[in-house]
């Protein structure tokens, strides 16, 4: 049988990536090390494969076709489109349909409508922090997008839902396979608003605390009413609610939190126990 073998989750500001030589020594270094701790705890967990949690940032779909949810089951992804992901290797990304279509088949039995696809283009959502985290060999790679860009989207009490279903989905998928959860994206930044630019760091820590201490009432109340005041590009918290749910909504480990305003996002790092 499948195992659950770690749960992360790590922000993927794109001027992490296009800016790299421009930003300070301090911040590339720091930023470099929480990327780097997530690489060494998901290689020392020998995983097989990633379920990868992320929104799709107008490279698969647009407004004529926007998925709430939608699970890649092909035998490969197609890599970044952004000129500044351009190095990303391995391209094609190496997917797992089986696992893919296992989840897909547990989630349309326990009453949950993903969309799916054979060919998604995974942007710097997923790889950025993939490329980041310096992995020796790419593990098989089942990404779940999630509309985190135009509303209306999953509230946050349905991604914890989603999240125990991906719980209960490796759990009962009845291949040797030691799978981990990857979510990324967030926490407070604004992107193409009149606040662009702007971090909102009283409502990171207390967001972040909210998800150390586990306790969902608090945590989805919070989120429901605080996060759409934190910029638009706090949707993507909506991927840290899943991985919280798939953890069983036990607390986490903060790695680093990183308010950096020049990649305009306030980078979190974080694993759960
Ligand atoms: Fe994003």
């Amino acid at each position: 049988m499948a195992e659950l073998v770690g749960i992360y989750a790590a922000s993927h500001g794109p001027l992490i990536a296009r800016d790299r030589g421009r930003l300070p020594d301090a911040l590339r270094q720091r930023l470099s090390a929480a990327y780097s701790d997530l690489g060494r705890r998901m290689d020392g967990a020998r995983v097989d494969a990633i379920v990868a949690l992320g929104p799709d940032h107008w490279t698969n779909f647009f407004l004529d076709n926007l998925p709430a949810v939608c699970i890649g089951i092909g035998e490969e992804h197609g890599g970044p489109p952004e000129p500044f992901m351009r190095d990303f290797a391995p391209n094609p990304i190496p997917g797992d349909p089986a696992l893919g279509r296992h989840i897909l088949e547990t989630a349309l039995a326990d009453g949950f409508e993903p969309a799916l696809s054979y060919r998604l283009r995974l942007d710097h959502g997923l790889c950025l922090p993939l490329s980041r985290m310096g992995l020796p060999r790419m593990p098989r790679l089942v990404p779940i997008l999630i509309n985190e860009l135009e509303p209306p989207m999953l509230s946050y009490r349905r991604c914890l839902a989603w999240g125990r279903l991906l719980r209960t989905a490796i759990a009962s998928y009845p291949e040797p396979a030691r799978v981990a959860i990857l979510a990324t994206g967030g926490l407070s930044h604004s992107i193409g608003e009149p606040t662009m630019g702007a971090i909102d760091e009283d409502f990171d820590r207390r967001c972040l605390d909210g998800f150390a201490k586990g306790d969902e009432g608090p945590l989805l109340d919070f989120l429901e009413h605080g996060a759409a005041g934190a910029g638009n590009g706090a949707h993507e918290i909506r991927n840290w609610a899943v991985a919280h749910g798939a953890a069983g909504g036990r607390g986490f480990e903060l790695i680093d939190y990183i308010p950096a305003p020049e990649v305009y996002v306030g980078c979190a790092y974080a694993a759960w126990a």
